[in-house]
């Protein structure tokens, strides 16, 4: 098969290999699927640089997720040659390649009348909305959510889910045109946070009372504005780190507005509490089902370019979800 290997640390452009690899083979447990999407996320470029908290040994397949079909089934794997599924492949033997090994119990069935490239993305994006928003959030209905870059991947995933909640969605964005996607995303309300004051437009929106729930994949200076502008008993989701920096909380300041700063690593709960993996798919394939969403795909490239598709990744140049398509 074709696929990506990283055989040194460094920037995904400067260490990615494109070869020829021997057909994996799927182990007990295990179903081998042929790629019909790998769908590109912002830990694919960290690991590739070594900066992610897991570190697959050297050298190893980047890819987190994948949409496509069984093509083989290991011995007692629960599956049957031509299921179409979605999935994690185990870190290190990722989904950037022609074929991946997935544990049978980990796959999802790919839903009805989805595209390869949605599916390929619906996994990690809309299970952290879900878990960030609806339990580690405890999201409202009628109250305020403010998503930063909510035209991108986790970010589009977080405005549809809140908009389903019943929340009013207020969505940030660096310049027009990815402020035009967040509007198409059903955004009540959008703030250009590259050119507006996003305090003082965030206080107006709110009639001063700040956004009940933050979600936060970029961290740095916009978890700083972000504390300046939640509410009373507001919720401050950390996601992520987009921008670069591990912003600090002054614990005197979340104290006296009465907030809380609240992490959220979905990945986590696939080993503490596997059982709310099968819950929130649950509930992503349902939303789908009564089209409360319909994940964005902002571009499709061939697997060959997959150095190209993570640059877009990295340098704020994509929207919704960038997929690779072998
Ligand atoms: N906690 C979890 O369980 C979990 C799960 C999945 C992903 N994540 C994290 O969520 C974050 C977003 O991941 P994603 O894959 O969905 O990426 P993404 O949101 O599609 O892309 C990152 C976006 O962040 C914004 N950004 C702001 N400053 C940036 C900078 N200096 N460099 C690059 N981008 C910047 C850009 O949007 P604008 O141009 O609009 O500012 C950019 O499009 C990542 O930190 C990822 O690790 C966390």
């Amino acid at each position: 098969m074709r696929a990506w290997q990283v055989h040194a640390l460094g920037e995904p452009a400067d260490v990615l290999e494109y070869g020829v690899l021997p057909d994996p083979r799927p182990g007990p447990g295990q179903v081998l699927v042929a790629v019909h999407a790998a769908a590109c996320n912002f830990p694919d470029i960290l690991v590739c640089q070594g900066r992610y908290q897991e570190k697959p040994p050297l050298p190893f397949t980047p890819g987190l997720e994948i949409a496509g079909e069984v093509v083989a089934v290991g011995d007692g794997a629960r599956a049957a040659v031509g299921d179409r599924v979605l999935g994690t492949p185990p870190m290190g033997h990722g989904g950037f390649a022609e074929l991946a090994v997935l544990d049978a119990a980990s796959t999802f069935p790919w839903p009805e009348g989805m595209t390869a490239g949605q599916a390929a993305g619906l996994f990690i994006t809309y299970q952290t909305g879900v878990c960030a928003l609806a339990h580690r959030g405890r999201l409202a209905s009628g109250e305020t959510l403010l998503v930063h870059a909510a035209a991108g991947g986790v970010g589009s995933a977080a405005v549809q889910i809140g908009r389903a909640m019943g929340a009013r969605v207020i969505g940030t964005a660096g310049g027009p045109e990815k402020c035009e996607v967040v509007r198409g995303l059903g955004a009540d309300e959008v703030v250009d946070y590259r050119s507006e004051d996003l305090v003082a437009r965030v206080k107006e929106l709110t009639g001063g009372r700040g956004a009940e729930v933050i979600f936060d994949p970029v961290g740095g200076d916009v978890f700083d504005l972000s504390r300046r502008v939640v509410a009373f008993e507001g919720r401050i989701l950390v996601i992520g780190f987009a921008g670069g920096r591990f912003a600090d909380a002054p614990t005197n300041h979340v104290l006296v507005k009465n907030y809380a700063v609240v992490g959220v690593h979905w990945g986590f709960y696939r080993t503490m509490a596997p059982a709310r993996i099968d819950e929130w798919q649950a509930v992503v394939a349902d939303l789908w089902a009564r089209g409360a969403i319909d994940p964005l795909v902002g571009a499709e490239l061939p697997l060959a370019e997959a150095p190209e598709a993570l640059r877009r990744l990295g340098s704020r140049g994509t929207t919704g979800k960038v997929v690779l398509v072998p």
